[in-house]
């Protein structure tokens, strides 16, 4: 679709990947401004109806990036992260959501070249596969 620009929520946990796009940041690495950043303590707390409530409110994908997994500053809320976001990706295909608008990646403190290119990656599929349907909706 041309001229589109997708909106991508991203969930970051404080400890780890939120330091990663603060040093592409100050690293100067060039990535879309497609992107908004919530920062949470821990992937652990992102709540699934935080996600659903990012794509009925328009988002065109959501990102939930935290800390490797044994990195966890909370243990193991990373691990919680991962069971939660494999099962909204069973849940969302029946709402009619591509569940590839929803990501979970673990990128560390030190790897603002991985959050750039996560993020420039993400914006060039969500390109493709076109605006959010449930946007679309409201819109209407
Ligand atoms: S503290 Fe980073 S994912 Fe838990």
């Amino acid at each position: 679709m041309e001229g589109f620009e997708p909106t991508i929520i991203a969930f970051v946990c404080n400890w780890c990947t939120y330091t990663a796009a603060d040093l592409a940041g100050t690293s100067r690495l060039g990535y879309p401004a497609n992107v908004r950043l919530i920062r949470v303590m821990c992937t652990g707390m992102v709540d699934p109806k935080y996600v659903i409530k990012a794509f009925l409110e328009g988002a065109d994908a959501v990102l939930v990036s935290g800390c490797h997994p044994g990195d966890c500053h909370y243990i193991n809320g990373n691990y919680k992260a991962r069971r939660r976001i494999k099962l909204l990706k069973e849940i969302l295909p029946q709402f009619g959501f591509d569940d590839e608008r929803l990501r979970l990646t673990w990128i560390g403190a030190s790897d603002g070249i991985q959050f750039a290119e996560t993020i420039r990656k993400m914006v060039t599929q969500m390109k493709i596969l076109g605006p959010n349907e449930a946007k679309l909706k409201i819109v209407i």
